[in-house]
Formats: C-alpha cells, structure tokens, sequence
C-alpha cells in the first residue's frame, strides 16, 4: 500500500520517529536534504525498511505519497522549518498536511497555522518529548491544531507514543501553537526538575561531603519513593558511571556548566508575558545561565572567598533531602499549571490540564508517579491550583519543615539553591495573608500618583505624602 505519510529530517529524532512508525505498521516514505543519509538510514533499518521509501527529492516524496498527505518535518526548529514550508508547500495539493514535530517556539507555530490558512496546506505543531530513546519506542505527544486533522493523523500518533496503563500519551491539547506552548512549558518544568535534582547533589556532595556512588545509592532508593521519576533514575545511573580514562566517577569530570538551546528561557518569557509568577523555573533558567560563567566563578571566588563550606556532620538527613525534593517538584508544577491556564485564558485555548498530566506519566523526559498523583488532582478540582488539591496540600503540609531546613542549611553553608529557596518563597508568600505590597503601593503613589486602595475597600486618587 502506498504511504500517505511523509517525514522530512532524518537526524537522530527523525531517524527514530520513521522506524518507530514502521514498526507500528504504517508504511512512511523518508527524506532528507542530503541523500547519503537517506540511503544510509534504509540501509541500518533492517526488516523495517519493507515499509519505508527513500525519496532523494521533495517532489519525489511528495510524488511517493497518496493525497491527502501528512508530511513530518523533523528538522532544527527556527528558519529551517520556514525554508522547508517554503520548499514544499508549491508541490502540495489541498487538503494534505504539514506537522512540525521539532521544539518550536509556540509563536512561531501559531504563526506558520496563519501562514497556512488559503495556502492550500494544512499545518498542525507537535510537541514530541522523549529524547531519541522516546522517539524510537514511544514519546509524549503534544499536539496543537485543529480536531479534523487530529481525526486523520491522531490515530498514527497515538500509535507510536508511550503508553501509560495502555492509555496512549498523546493528545490534541488546543489549536494552532497549544501544543507547542505545552511542550515548552514541559521543558521549563525539565528545566526546574533538572535543578532540583542537581541542587540536593551539591548538598550531598559539598555540604555532606558524599561521594558520587553514595549520592547514586540515595538517588537509586528515592525512586522507589514518592519522586520515583525518569530524571531521579537516569541522575542515580550517571553518578554510577566511571570515566574511562581516569576511573573517577563520570560526574566529577564534567565541567559544570549547562548547555541550553532556549525552550527554558522561553517559557520564563511567556510566563512574564502572562504575567505568572514561576519562580522555581526562572531561577533554573537563571542557574544554567550562572553556570556558563566559570571565569567570573573563580574571580568571585578569589574576590570574596570560595564557597561552600562543609556542613554540620549529620546536619540534614537524607529523608529531608528527599522531603525538600518532594515539596518543590509540587510548587514547580503548581506553577507550571498555572501558567497554563493563564495561557488559556488569555488564548482561549482552554487547556486540558488533566489530559496534559495523563500525557506526561509516559514517554517524556519528566514523566514520574507524581503526575499520575496530579492528573488525578487535577481530574477531581480542574479550577483549583494544584497547592490546593487535598492530595498536594497533604504532602506540603508535610515536606515543607524539611525544605525549610534544606534551604536554611544550604544557606548558611553557601551552597547555591535557587530553585529550591525560589519554591520555598513562593510558597511563603502564597500563605502570608497581608503581604508588603502596601508599601510598594506607597512608593508608587509617592513618586508617581498612582493611587492606591485602602484596607477598608475604598478608592484613594492620592495619598497624603506633603508636597510628593
Ligand atoms: C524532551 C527534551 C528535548 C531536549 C531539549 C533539552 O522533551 O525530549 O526536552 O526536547 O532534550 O531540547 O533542552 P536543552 O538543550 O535546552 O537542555
């Protein structure tokens, strides 16, 4: 049978998505600018290239495919993607598809939906989380777009993606760049996880003085807890690995600063856009981004004394450390469910918050037992904030003495915690009745008369600051 799907981008990502297609039976027609890599790729697919055709041109895979098309493109998302739309879109007929599967900006993808409109194409953004591995066996699949083309390809997607309990982890999540922005959000999240994570090890390692097989062993009996999870796996697994050429634990020979190619960064911006707080994620953006200075590092560290010191032997138990872990994965994605639904009320998206929660217990870099726990949460309370679904106000109520601790000893022994502290204030502040912003609101009508509101409910133009 002639294929009606298409997938242009056959770098590692692509290369795994067409044999995962494959092998779910669904005959795929490839290409890939440089046609030696095409003809590699059929050659190392073995029996599944019985269902996959080479085509050394877009015409020829466009010629290769039954209308209406869906075409995927895995290509680096930013102007390759454009030039690609640009390319095909000539040779395409109406009705057929174009889905980018790449981590595109959501603004970019609700741009290219515009773009689309009369074009004579459809186009649809993909989320696909997973990393290679996921790609190949089964990601998290975010779609955006609209339900008659999610009718057509959603029934390919979900064949391919992971599966939770059998459930399939894909999903239309809302129109043009809903799936997109979903996808970046999960990344911020990745980002703060990434963090946390990394932000217990420096209190196991510098306050503690524990060595990377020891901090392995506390990771590996965490994930058969509560934060059993895909990045508290894989961080036990690489502080067990030893380096070839000089037998010490891989860890300790890896510079320390974080590559990041911007699907962090951009979820901060669009969280200020919308005018969400989403501090622990920031400050995880903020810390790869401190952590790209090592110069200024060590200068500091002349300049004012390096840090940090050792803590107090058995100054923090294990199990705080696990506790304070617990406390700030709840307030991180608090925070990043918050934001989505301030996204769909400023888009009219109407997000799925459950259905995002059900999507990301399989397949994506931050799947974890937690998010089976939250899309249940979210499930029974879908307008209420995370902090306030009785599961989540339980284990806070209970973590949050330990976080409390973990930070206060992390501070005062100069160990960097940025996440975790940024989670604890938050959390701090969204407790704290009256707050200090009546005296930012002073300053404001001081200096600029912006009036205010009194306590009592009544409307001040302007307050009796004298002359000011
Ligand atoms: C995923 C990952 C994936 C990739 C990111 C990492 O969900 O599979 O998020 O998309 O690993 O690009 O981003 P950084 O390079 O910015 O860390």
């Amino acid at each position: 049978k002639a294929p009606w799907i298409g997938l242009i981008g056959l770098g590692t990502m692509g290369a795994a998505l067409a044999l995962n297609m494959a092998e779910k039976g669904w005959p795929v027609a490839v290409h890939n600018r440089t046609e030696s890599v095409t003809q590699q790729f059929l050659k190392t697919a073995g029996p599944l290239a019985s269902k996959l055709t080479g085509a050394p041109t877009l015409q020829a895979l466009v010629d290769a495919l039954t209308p209406p098309r869906a075409i995927i493109l895995m290509v680096p998302a930013g102007e390759v993607v454009d030039q690609q739309i640009a390319a095909l879109a000539p040779l395409l007929d109406p009705g057929d598809l174009i889905i980018d599967a790449g981590n595109a900006n959501y603004l970019d993808t609700e741009r290219r939906f515009h773009d689309s409109r009369g074009a004579g194409y459809d186009f649809m953004g993909i989320g696909v989380s997973g990393g290679e591995e996921g790609a190949r066996h089964g990601p998290s699949i975010m779609a955006g777009g609209e339900a008659r083309q999610w009718q057509r390809v959603g029934p390919l997607l979900r064949s391919i993606a992971a599966r939770f309990q059998d459930e399939p982890c894909a999903a239309l999540l809302g129109p043009g760049g809903a799936g997109h922005f979903v996808k970046m959000v999960h990344n911020g999240i990745e980002y703060a996880d990434m963090q946390m994570i990394a932000e217990t090890y420096a209190i196991m390692r510098d306050g503690l003085g524990l060595d990377a097989p020891r901090i392995a062993d506390i990771f590996a009996g965490w994930n058969g807890g509560p934060l059993e999870s895909y990045l508290i796996e894989i961080s036990a697994e690489v502080l067990r690995a030893v380096d070839p050429l000089t037998g010490q634990p891989m860890p300790d020979v890896i510079l320390d600063v974080a590559g990041q190619k911007g699907t962090g960064r951009w979820t901060a911006i669009e969280a200020q856009k919308l005018g969400v707080a989403i501090p622990v994620i920031e400050a995880a953006v903020a810390a790869r981004n401190i952590s790209a200075r090592p110069e200024a590092r060590a200068r500091g560290a002349q300049t004012f004394g390096a840090l940090p010191q050792r803590l107090p032997p058995d100054a923090l138990p294990a199990a705080d450390l696990e506790q304070a872990l617990i406390a700030g994965k709840i307030l991180c994605y608090a925070q990043g469910f918050e934001m989505m639904t301030a996204s769909s009320t400023e888009f009219g998206w109407n997000l799925p918050l459950p259905v995002i929660a059900e999507i990301w217990r399989a397949g994506c870099i931050i799947r974890s037992a937690m998010l089976n726990d939250m899309a249940e949460a979210l499930r029974n309370s879908p307008d209420d904030d995370l902090i306030f679904a009785p599961f989540f106000s339980a284990k806070l109520i209970h973590a949050e003495p330990a976080l409390r601790r973990v930070v206060a000893a992390a501070m005062q022994a100069g160990i960097a915690v940025p996440a975790l502290s940024a989670g604890l204030s938050w959390f701090d502040a969204m407790r704290t009745p009256r707050g200090s912003a009546n005296l930012i609101q002073a300053q404001r009508d001081f200096f600029g008369a912006h009036g205010f509101v009194r306590i009592d409910g009544q409307d001040v133009p302007h307050g009796p600051w004298g002359a000011g």
